[in-house]
């Protein structure tokens, strides 16, 4: 039998494997269920063997930081210099025949995406993160260790036990879907949106919580070394280098054998820019050849050998032609600008956003004015600027309602919220927009209930919540104008689907706040069923990695709402599958552990060990199967053990089963069961 600390360096292993194909190669060979049955496994083990834990493990990622709320200085080992800025082809040649002044015959040129986000320091000793820090002046920047972790595309660990200090420098950015979804929550929560992706991941970085930097989906790509023991010939060779370590590399980056061939590939390199899912704001052209970067030198500012290309970000001028506030599914409203339709960068953009009140109060926008819309990095249309030049007196300012532009009732700015809210939880808006959202795609993915046949139910008074909706039968939704039976049918189909949707969708339809589809899945994958979530107290949800205390008690609150019981009480009567069940309602800290017992144990009799288990939450069962966690293997051992090394199982021994009962009941809070059962 394999031991465990043999059993947990192999699944580290496994898992930065798998890191590595899918951050550094974009080559992933399991799907996500594989791989979180991966770090299952891994949590387990080390929960057992709390001693095997090192700071290195991948289970390791969101740590606490040493001093919350200030983050020490630290000295750069080299300068983390800035870049000169090109931004017509002609400075492109003119930085080129510089070059070309002191080096007789100029190597090729390396050009790289220059990522929008912020510059980081990441120090390796002997191939183990152990400091991060951004870029402060560049001499000196802020200790950000606790954070960067929480990077899951930044290796704990290298691929090769590079001896010494190893420093790279690189770029934490925000993807657009994280900044899209990041934005739509902090909207719903009446919070103020960031402007742009930089601005919402050098936050992210600077969080006081890592929990907190974990949820923004932070990302990755590094493109230089600071400090190393053999600095590599060129600039090619080093980014295959920080590649070969486990480093991200943005993949775009390609030679060119003179500025030239660089001036020419310009326009493909900015039309690729909106198919990459992440802010860039121009390239960076740098000569290859270490040598010669060396005999160029740098001024105190930035390298003679390295320049950035800015490409000018596409606008478009339009017409403001009224100010209108939409209800949202959490009753906050929201000012939109519709516009005249305009084209930016190959789209056509008639309405934005306008976020709350006081941006547009820092914007000064007005109805009948003429503006500027842009697409940030190619990609988020967003009003930059008013044209106040071109005011003629007509134009008229916007008013935040009172009163629910939808259903009358009082609208309240709340202490330090940025929103204002419709305060009446009736609201047709907020009920439409949580139907809506009940039914979306990464909720309960009800395809055929789009918005207007929302409001045709609504209006029928055929449903009044989201649990309404599997009370619909063919009868009912024909008996509607303009619905074929077929239609009616396919909805049905598609609604009784919905009931076996995994239960982190189930978790996100709820539409509880700050629980995004991150939360969700953390949320289902911890507890494992909606009672054991419903049942878990605030402090149990608070030591859930990656749940703060916010989300924590937003949680706690919703499920004390007499609204939400009913709304589960009718999903639960309507078959809406609740996840996997546990042995008891509240969870444990071995809920999601699936174990099965064999042999002999010596301790404590069998019954004992399962009542044991069963009490912090575990399964046991009989069987070894595919969804077991773990099989505890006492004496004589026999065909169970084999399964179990045969579909790759954890196996446990009795000394390991009592460290686990000891260090699980502990991580209740609970003293260690002596003796009594408790289940
Ligand atoms: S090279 C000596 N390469 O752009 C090395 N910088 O405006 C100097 N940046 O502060 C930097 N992507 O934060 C380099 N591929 C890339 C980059 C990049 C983004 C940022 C970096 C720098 C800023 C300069």
């Amino acid at each position: 039998m394999q031991d465990a600390a043999g059993r947990i360096a192999e699944l580290r292993a496994q898992i930065r494997r798998h890191d590595y194909l899918y951050h550094v190669l974009d080559a992933p060979v399991i799907t996500d269920e594989a791989y979180d049955a991966l770090m299952r496994d891994l949590r387990a083990l080390e929960a057992a063997h709390p001693d095997l834990v090192t700071p290195d493990s991948p289970t390791q990622r969101v740590t606490s930081s040493a001093v919350a709320g200030q983050f020490a200085p630290v000295r750069h080992p080299a300068a983390l210099l800035s870049l000169d800025n090109a931004f017509a082809p002609d400075e492109l040649r003119e930085f080129g025949a510089r070059i070309a002044r002191t080096i007789d015959s100029p190597s090729d040129y390396v050009v790289e995406y220059k990522i929008d986000g912020l510059s980081v320091a990441v120090t390796y000793e002997d191939g183990v993160l152990v400091r991060g820090a951004t870029r402060g002046d560049g001499s000196t920047g802020e200790d950000v260790t606790a954070n960067l972790r929480t990077v899951a595309p930044i290796p704990l660990r290298l691929r090769e036990p590079l001896p010494g200090r190893f420093t790279v420098r690189g770029e934490v950015y925000m993807p657009f879907a994280a900044f899209n979804r990041l934005n739509a929550d902090r909207e719903a929560e009446g919070l103020p949106v960031f402007a742009n992706p930089r601005n919402a991941a050098a936050g992210g970085v600077r969080q006081v919580d890592p929990r907190a930097t974990a949820e923004r989906r932070l990302r990755a790509y590094f493109y230089d070394i600071l400090e190393a023991s053999a600095q590599p010939p060129s600039q090619w060779v080093l980014l295959a280098t920080l590649r070969e370590l486990g480093l991200p590399v943005e993949p775009h980056a390609r030679q060119f054998a003179d500025i030239e061939a660089v001036v020419e590939a310009l326009p493909a390199w900015r039309e690729q820019r909106a198919h990459l899912g992440f802010g860039t704001d121009g390239i960076v052209v740098k000569l290859d050849d270490r040598d010669s970067q060396r005999r160029l030198g740098t001024t105190s500012r930035a390298p003679r050998w390295a320049i950035a290309f800015k490409f000018p970000a596409a606008r478009g001028r339009t017409r403001v032609r009224r100010i209108w506030t939409s209800v949202g599914r959490t009753g906050v409203l929201t000012p939109m600008a519709d516009v005249e339709p305009v084209q930016v960068s190959g789209i056509t953009i008639s309405n934005v956003s306008l976020h709350n009140e006081d941006y547009v109060r820092d914007k000064d926008v007005r109805a009948g004015d003429h503006v500027w819309i842009q697409r940030a990095g190619e990609v988020i249309p967003e009003l930059v600027e008013v044209d106040v030049a071109a005011r003629d007196g007509h134009e008229v300012p916007f008013v935040m309602p009172d009163r629910c532009p939808v259903c009358g009732s009082e609208v309240v700015r709340l202490d330090g919220e940025a929103a204002h809210r419709c305060q009446n939880p009736a609201c047709p808006a907020q009920v439409q927009g949580f139907i809506q959202h009940f039914a979306s795609r990464g909720a309960m993915d009800i395809a055929g209930l789009g918005p207007k046949l929302v409001d045709r139910l609504l209006q029928a008074g055929l449903i009044r919540d989201p649990a309404d909706i599997y009370s619909l039968t063919l009868a009912s939704l024909t008996g509607l104008e303009r619905m074929a039976e077929k239609s009616a049918q396919n909805l049905l189909a598609q609604i009784e689907a919905s009931k076996k949707r995994p239960l982190a969708a189930l978790v996100l339809a709820l539409g509880i706040r700050y629980v995004g589809e991150r939360v969700a899945e953390v949320l289902a994958e911890h507890f494992g069923s909606l009672d054991a979530i419903m049942a878990a107290s605030e402090e149990q949800l608070r030591d859930v990695p990656e749940i703060g205390d916010k989300i924590a008690a937003a949680v706690a609150e919703f499920f004390r709402r007499d609204a939400a019981r009913t709304l589960v009480g009718k999903l639960r009567a309507a078959g809406v599958d609740f996840g996997r069940a546990v042995a008891h309602a509240a969870p444990g800290p071995l809920a999601g552990q699936t174990v099965v017992l064999t042999g002999t144990l010596s301790s404590m009799p069998r019954a004992e060990a399962e009542a044991r288990l069963k009490a912090l939450g575990a399964r046991v069962s009989s069987a070894v199967s595919a969804s077991t966690t773990m099989l505890i293997a006492g004496e004589r051992a026999g065909s169970k053990l084999a399964a179990a090394e045969r579909l790759g199982v954890p196996v446990l021994n009795e000394a390991d089963l009592t460290s686990l009962l000891a260090s699980a009941a502990a991580a209740e809070g609970a003293p260690a069961p002596t003796g009594e059962h408790r289940a």
